[in-house]
């Protein structure tokens, strides 16, 4: 029997909360194909939509699904396939999306021996590959939908938490390359205590805002005073695009994980689509090529 799996994209961050939310996104994903064969092992069959090694160890679905396969005892081998849709190094979670959708779908076809809450852990190695660094802030929204928050790494803790009605994400994705290594290279590793003040209690706030569905408390608490102002230079056009979707009632907006894809959240979808097109007439002097979604959450 053959396993079908849709691995979806996600926003990473969210402005306040730099490796600890995430956020799943509707429509957009890879698709994944899962059998067991005779011949034992894994093995990676089919490669479409992007250029990836098919040694399982060097490929980032490879290792994520041998964490899980050093965890059982099974006298049968898997053959994975592997659908790329979104563009690697895109900001939305595309290295997580291979890695949590092989996890999530060597799960099923083992009959589901562990929780998608222990598969997070499991997908988590494989984006060590990608990156270079074990983050669940793509994976963990990407296994549970929704909105999640990692409240700790060691050991892991993440709890899903439920959208607000009427909520949209905005996702304009440039198309340029950045990889998830080079963008965490020009992070300062030490913060100061007052922009450590300010960026937790604007994730507290969201959190808040999120729990009560106060949308004001979301928009104010969307800010980031860590990251972006070290990483929007890698972005062509991010500040004209990021007030662009402000200037027309975005609750918020900022980078979508990594970058280069810029995310807005929005109250209602006819505020998201009148986002979305101030963002693209924001972009469009840059004269790159570029894609828009929007998404209902
Ligand atoms: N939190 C991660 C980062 C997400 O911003 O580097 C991208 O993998």
């Amino acid at each position: 029997n053959e396993i079908k799996v849709f691995a979806p994209a996600t926003i990473a961050n969210l402005n306040c909360g730099f490796d600890l939310l995430g956020l799943c996104l509707d429509g957009i994903g890879d698709e994944m194909i899962f059998r067991k064969s005779s011949e034992k092992g894994l093995q990676i069959t089919k490669i479409s939509g992007a250029n990836l090694p098919y040694e399982v160890e060097n490929n980032v679905a490879g290792v994520a699904a041998l964490a899980l396969l050093n965890e059982v005892d099974i006298d049968f081998g898997i053959e994975m396939e592997i659908h790329k849709k979104l563009k690697l190094g895109s900001g939305i979670g595309s290295s997580s999306a291979s890695a949590a959708g092989a996890v999530f779908g060597i799960n099923e076809l083992l009959g589901k021996p562990f929780t998608k809450k222990e598969l997070v852990n499991f997908a988590m190695k494989g984006e060590v590959v990608a990156s270079g660094s074990e983050h669940a802030d793509n994976v963990a929204p990407c296994l549970l939908g929704g909105f999640t928050l990692v409240t700790g790494y060691n050991p892991l803790e993440v709890i899903r938490i439920d959208a607000p009605k009427d909520l949209f994400a905005v996702v304009l994705h440039p198309h340029i390359e950045v990889k998830t290594s080079d963008s965490r290279a020009v992070l300062k590793p030490e913060v100061s205590l007052k922009n450590a003040i300010t960026q937790t209690g604007n994730l507290g706030g969201f959190v808040a805002g999120l729990y009560t569905s106060d949308y004001d408390l979301i928009s104010r608490s969307l800010k980031d005073v860590l990251v972006e102002p070290y990483r929007k230079h890698l972005i062509p056009g991010f500040d004209k695009v990021k007030n662009a979707a402000l200037e027309n009632g975005a609750l918020g907006s900022g980078i979508s994980g990594a970058g280069p894809s810029i995310f807005a959240l929005c109250k209602q979808k006819e505020n998201a689509q009148k986002v979305a097109i101030a963002m693209e007439k924001a972009f469009s002097d840059t004269k790159i090529s570029y894609d828009v979604h929007i998404s209902e959450i």
